[in-house]
């Protein structure tokens, strides 16, 4: 094994892909939170609102919204994270961890909040009269001990909308009421997925709540994951060979980096050849190769509908009726088919994500009528249908018709 010297150290190469296993590894597999990407606004909007909370005593409410996946946990970690760097904050501010998922209703939720805030020796037999009674002991007992003013409480609560569903929105209630009005500071951070969750809470809840909301809306385009791939990738400064580092930073741009490994230490010539293929490869032209006349004849149909209507979704009824206006148009090799062939055609091309269902449209309308956009752009659908094999020259006459 070739052994690499650099001025600062000297390792083998072996030695430094292990170290790369470990770093990636360790950055894919374990949660370490790293700054989340192409979200600075609601990064800052939230660490000021905590800030406010943490540092200044002031109490506050705010929702983290957005779809699953969207980053809502990675943001509200990593704002932690960076929170409880600041000295006076990591002595001071209190966390409680709620989720709907766990704290299933009220009573439990309670009985959770004063496990971590370590008070159950403080609380034991005591029976209180109302939630209310119990969450102010709580906060109260927090001020205690040697210290006059009280310490800032941060009551996160994952998957909010659950606890919308809990009896009479106790918990919900009380929190808020407290954030609005108590002694003690408090920030009560809500994460939820659903966008219409301020419709689920009582009028009493939702008076008391400050209506800050911060949206994660995942827009990133190709452009935007490169750079989050090319970002999870690159290592960091303190790897032990600078050198080493240095170049496979540099070699991260390009996508034969994924051929490195210890027999193949280099990037060849054939390994950025086969990379660029890839580059250019399209995954949807290539699933389009795959279809039957029919299903192509439905994308064909739903381009037409594209370029009348101009990219506002349409239905199934919708294309069936394109697609009818073709067959009977001319005569050809196409045959008709029955309706339900043409619904199940139309339910593989759901499958295979090349149509999409609105959201917001109700899942329970008729699949016939439930809202689509098509996902695939008309130069997509050319180069795909010059490629099909033996593709009816009326199929693509009638798609180039439809695309200018
Ligand atoms: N802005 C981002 N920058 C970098 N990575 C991100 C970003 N958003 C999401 N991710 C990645 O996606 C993963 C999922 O994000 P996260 O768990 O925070 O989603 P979530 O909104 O909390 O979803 P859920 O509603 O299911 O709880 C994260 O672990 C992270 O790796
Ligand atoms: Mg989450």
């Amino acid at each position: 094994m070739s052994k690499r010297k650099s001025k600062e150290n000297s390792f083998s190469l072996g030695e430094c892909i292990a170290q790369v296993h470990m770093i990636l590894r360790a950055r894919f597999c374990h949660y370490i939170p790293g700054k989340p990407f192409g979200v600075e606004a609601q990064y800052k909007n939230l660490m000021d609102l905590l800030k406010q909370t943490a540092v200044h005593g002031e109490s506050n409410s705010v929702l983290i919204v957005g779809p699953r996946g969207a980053g809502k946990t990675m943001l509200l970690r990593s704002v932690l994270k960076e929170l409880m760097e600041m000295k006076q904050v990591k002595e001071n501010l209190l966390q409680v961890h709620l989720n709907g998922l766990l704290q299933t209703d009220d009573k439990i939720a309670l009985k959770e909040v004063t496990r971590q805030l370590q008070l159950e020796n403080v609380v034991g037999d005591k029976v209180f009269g109302s939630f209310a009674e119990n969450l102010a002991f709580l906060l109260e007992a927090l001020k205690k001990g040697n210290r006059s003013s009280s310490r800032p409480v941060l009551f996160i609560l994952d998957e909010f909308d659950l606890f919308a569903h809990h009896r009479n929105q106790t918990l919900l209630y009380n929190l808020l009421d407290v954030a609005q009005s108590a002694q003690t500071p408090v920030a009560v951070v809500g994460l939820t997925c659903r966008l219409d969750v301020l419709e689920l809470l009582e009028k009493r809840v939702k008076s008391r709540f400050s209506h800050r909301q911060i949206h994660l809306l995942n827009t990133f385009g190709f452009k935007e994951y490169v750079e989050i791939f090319q970002q999870q990738l690159t290592l960091p400064k303190e790897f032990p060979d600078g050198r080493f580092a240095q170049e496979w930073n540099q070699n991260i741009q390009m996508l034969a980096l994924s051929q490195v490994a210890v027999s193949n230490p280099n990037i060849r010539l054939p390994d950025l050849l086969a990379a660029s293929r890839l580059c250019t490869m399209d995954s949807k032209a290539n699933v389009l190769h795959g279809l039957s006349v029919l299903e192509l004849c439905l994308i064909i149909a739903m381009k037409h509908l594209n370029s009348i209507y101009e990219g506002e979704p349409f239905n199934f009824e919708m294309v069936y009726n394109e697609f009818q206006k073709f067959i009977q148009r001319r005569t050809h090799s196409i045959h008709n088919f029955e309706k339900p062939v043409v619904l199940k055609a139309f339910e593989h091309l759901h499958q295979l994500e090349l149509i999409k269902p609105m959201d917001g449209t109700s899942t329970r309308a008729q699949k016939e009528y439930q809202l689509v956009k098509l996902l695939l752009d008309s130069s997509q659908i050319m180069d795909a249908l010059q490629k099909y094999p033996h593709c009816p020259t009326e199929v693509q006459l009638w798609a180039s018709s439809a695309l200018e």
